[in-house]
C-alpha cells in the first residue's frame, strides 16, 4: 500500500471515529462544536493565506487547517444525519467555510473583506457619545419596553466577540413582576424589564474552551447591550446580586446554564450627574509595571 493510500485511510478512520463520538452528543452541543470548528478552520485559512508575511504558528499550517476542517466536516455530516438543515446562520457559515477550504486547497486564496477604514466624523462622534455618556440609570418610568427593542439589544449582545465562536451566551428576559422579584436589589427589580445573562457551560470546558471565557463572553455581550440600549434612549443598570438558584428553579432553566449576571432595562425617569474616571496615566503602563504609557 502506498504512503498516500495509508494516509488517506488514516484520515478516513479518524473522521469516522470523530463522527461516532459526535453521534453521542446532544444537537445543541454538536452545533456548538460545528461553530467552533468552523471558526478554527476559517482562522487557519486566513493565516495560511498570508503565510509569507504572518509569523508562523501551529494553526497557520495546512495541518492545522485540515485537522480543523476534518472535524468540521464530521460534525456537519452528523448534523445532516439528524436532518438539521443549513437554514440556521451558524450551520450555513460552517458549510460555506468547508466549501472555502476546498477552493483554498486548489487556489491558496482567501476572500478577505476590504480592510476597515476609520469611521467618518459623524460615526466617531456617535460612538464616542455612546461610550462617554452612558450611565447606570436606576430610576425608570413604569412603561413597558417592546419585545422588538429587547431583541435588538440581544442581537447587539450576540455580536460581541465570543471565545472560539461557540455562541454560548443565553438571555432570559424577565418582564413578569413575580420573576423580577427574584432580583435582590429592589430598585433594579422595579425596572419593567430585567435581562438575565447566562452561559451554556457545555460549550466551554467540555469543548476545550477555557471556562473563564464564559464569564468574559457574558460581560462583552452585556456591554454591547448597554451601549445599544443607551443609543435607543433606554436606561440600564448592570447587577450581579440575585437569587440565581431561585431564578434557575422558577424559570426551569436547565442545570447546564450558569447564570452570570443581569441588568435592568426601562425608560429613564431621571439621569444621574456625570461622574468621572481616573486619568489613563494612573491605570495603564507600557512594557513593564510602573512605566508610563
Ligand atoms: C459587574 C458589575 C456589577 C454591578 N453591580 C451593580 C449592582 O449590584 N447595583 C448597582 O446599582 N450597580 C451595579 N453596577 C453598576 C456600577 O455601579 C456602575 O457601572 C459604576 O458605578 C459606574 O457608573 P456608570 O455605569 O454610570 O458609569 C455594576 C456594574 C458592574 C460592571
Amino acid at each position: 500500500m502506498s504512503e498516500e493510500t495509508k494516509t488517506k485511510e488514516g484520515e478516513t478512520s479518524e473522521k469516522e471515529n470523530l463522527k461516532e463520538s459526535f453521534r453521542k452528543l446532544d444537537t445543541d452541543v454538536l452545533r456548538a462544536i460545528t461553530r467552533q470548528r468552523a471558526h478554527h478552520t476559517d482562522r487557519s485559512m486566513q493565516r495560511l493565506a498570508v503565510r509569507e508575511s504572518a509569523p508562523a504558528s501551529e494553526e497557520g499550517t495546512i495541518f492545522g487547517m485540515v485537522g480543523a476542517s476534518r472535524g468540521l466536516s464530521a460534525a456537519l455530516e452528523v448534523l445532516q444525519e439528524r436532518e438539521c438543515g443549513v437554514e440556521t446562520p451558524d450551520v450555513r457559515f460552517a458549510v460555506e467555510t468547508l466549501e472555502r477550504t476546498e477552493r483554498f486547497a486548489k487556489e491558496k486564496t482567501y476572500p478577505f473583506s476590504p480592510v476597515a477604514r476609520p469611521f467618518d466624523e459623524a460615526g466617531l462622534r456617535a460612538i464616542k457619545e455612546a461610550i462617554y455618556t452612558r450611565r447606570s440609570v436606576r430610576l425608570c418610568r413604569d412603561e413597558d419596553v417592546p419585545d422588538e427593542l429587547v431583541k435588538e439589544l440581544i442581537r447587539a449582545g450576540q455580536w460581541a466577540p465570543i471565545a472560539c465562536g461557540v455562541q454560548g451566551v443565553r438571555y432570559i428576559v424577565l418582564k413578569n413582576p413575580d420573576h423580577r422579584k427574584l432580583i435582590q436589589q429592589k430598585f433594579l427589580a422595579a425596572a419593567p424589564v430585567v435581562i438575565v445573562v447566562g452561559v451554556d457551560t457545555r460549550f466551554y470546558s467540555p469543548l476545550g474552551v477555557g471556562k473563564d471565557n464564559a464569564v468574559l463572553d457574558a460581560g462583552a455581550a452585556i456591554e454591547n447591550m448597554l451601549l445599544m440600549a443607551h443609543a435607543l434612549g433606554l436606561a440600564t443598570c448592570w447587577g450581579t446580586q440575585a437569587n440565581f438558584s431561585a431564578i434557575q428553579r422558577e424559570l426551569q432553566i436547565p442545570d447546564y446554564i450558569r447564570i452570570v449576571t443581569y441588568f435592568s432595562l426601562g425608560w429613564p425617569s431621571h439621569n444621574p450627574i456625570p461622574i468621572s474616571r481616573v486619568d489613563v496615566a494612573e491605570v495603564a503602563c507600557k512594557d513593564g509595571w510602573g512605566n508610563p504609557l
